[in-house]
């Protein structure tokens, strides 16, 4: 085991901890399905920093444990019969934007509680997050935890790279692969529309079990083997392809938006491709720039209205951080 996938040590309070969001490239919602998925963890952080307190709040409000389904369903699943705790968080990820920040405030809480409790191993902690998020939210794959857990590019259900740990509910079981990151620069805009993960997953299940539904989430299943051999060889003209593929295939399925196609459009004189990432419905797009172009590019998304972001493969997946 490489030394960013050792184990979450022991550690005595307060604990800070911190965790990258999440890119998907290909494959998101089929992945709920069984279907590979490919995503790499983003270099923008959700920093969390947990101290014994009188009483149990999220950035000082005495209600979030009622409020707050993600830090609810974390004190139950790892801060059983705790103490009170105080957790500040802080995030550079937009929230409801498909790029992780509630796997990326998930995983470092729980990371952060693991630690106080006697530390927790990484595998075990990429389960725990997944079905921390999966009892707040209803419903999903494990895809979106386990690459904040682990950093860099992982395949789900899919590739041929190192295994990193598999992921168990009671009906599925989900295999989670390290993929090589092939160094491109990735360019993800926020539309700037907020959207329920949940309400779009049980959208694409229903049209996936409706007729036709099995053969699209055979497409959907072969674009994502295809691009997760092609990013591992750093084939960029067969990712761009793909990448428009995917598109098509979850336009499809119903959860692209009209801003989400005017920013794809806004983007391709400088893009090699492009298309939403996350649940979709609104949320964000993600594009492989022309190489020379990532300023072009960002700028074409800015004016069309978008929040934009340069971004690399975040290699470390969740960490403590040093007092
Ligand atoms: C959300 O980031 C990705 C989905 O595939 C849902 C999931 O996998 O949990 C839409």
């Amino acid at each position: 085991m490489s030394d960013e996938l050792g184990d979450i040590p022991s550690r005595t309070l307060p604990v800070s901890a911190r965790a990258p969001g999440k890119c998907i490239v290909f494959g998101e919602h089929a992945v709920v399905h069984g279907a590979p998925e490919l995503v790499f963890a983003v270099d923008l952080m959700t920093q969390v920093f947990v101290t014994a307190g009188s009483a149990t709040r999220l950035n000082s409000d005495d209600d979030a444990v009622r409020r707050n389904a993600y830090f609810r369903a974390a004190l139950e699943a790892s801060w059983k019969g705790g103490r009170p705790v105080e957790v500040r968080a802080i995030s550079r990820i937009p929230k409801s934007a498909g790029l992780g920040s509630s796997a990326a405030f998930v995983a470092s809480v729980a990371a952060a509680f693991g630690a106080a409790t006697g530390g927790v191993g990484r595998p075990a902690l990429a389960q725990r997050s997944f079905e921390i998020e999966r009892a707040a939210q209803g419903v999903g794959s494990p895809g979106d935890t386990s690459t904040v857990v682990a950093g860099g590019f992982v395949a789900v259900n899919g590739g041929t790279g190192e295994p990193l740990w598999t992921v168990q509910t009671p009906d599925r079981r989900w295999e989670v692969r390290r993929v090589n990151d092939p160094g491109w620069v990735w360019v993800v805009a926020y539309s700037g529309i907020t959207r329920s993960t949940a309400d779009a997953v049980r959208a694409v299940s229903a049209r996936l079990a409706a007729p036709g539904g099995p053969a699209l989430l055979e497409e959907f299943r072969q674009v994502a083997t295809e691009g997760i051999t092609a990013v591992g060889r750093g084939d960029r003209a067969a990712v761009a392809t793909l990448l428009r593929r995917n598109q098509e295939l979850l336009r499809e399925v119903g959860v692209s938006h009209p801003r989400l196609e005017a920013l794809i459009e806004a983007a391709a004189p400088a893009a090699e491709g492009a298309k939403l990432t996350g649940a979709g419905a609104g949320g964000s797009i993600v594009a492989l720039p022309m190489p020379g172009k990532e300023a072009e590019l960002v700028r074409r998304l800015a004016r069309a209205g978008a929040l934009p972001f340069v971004v690399r493969p975040a290699p470390i997946g969740v960490t403590l951080l040093e007092r």
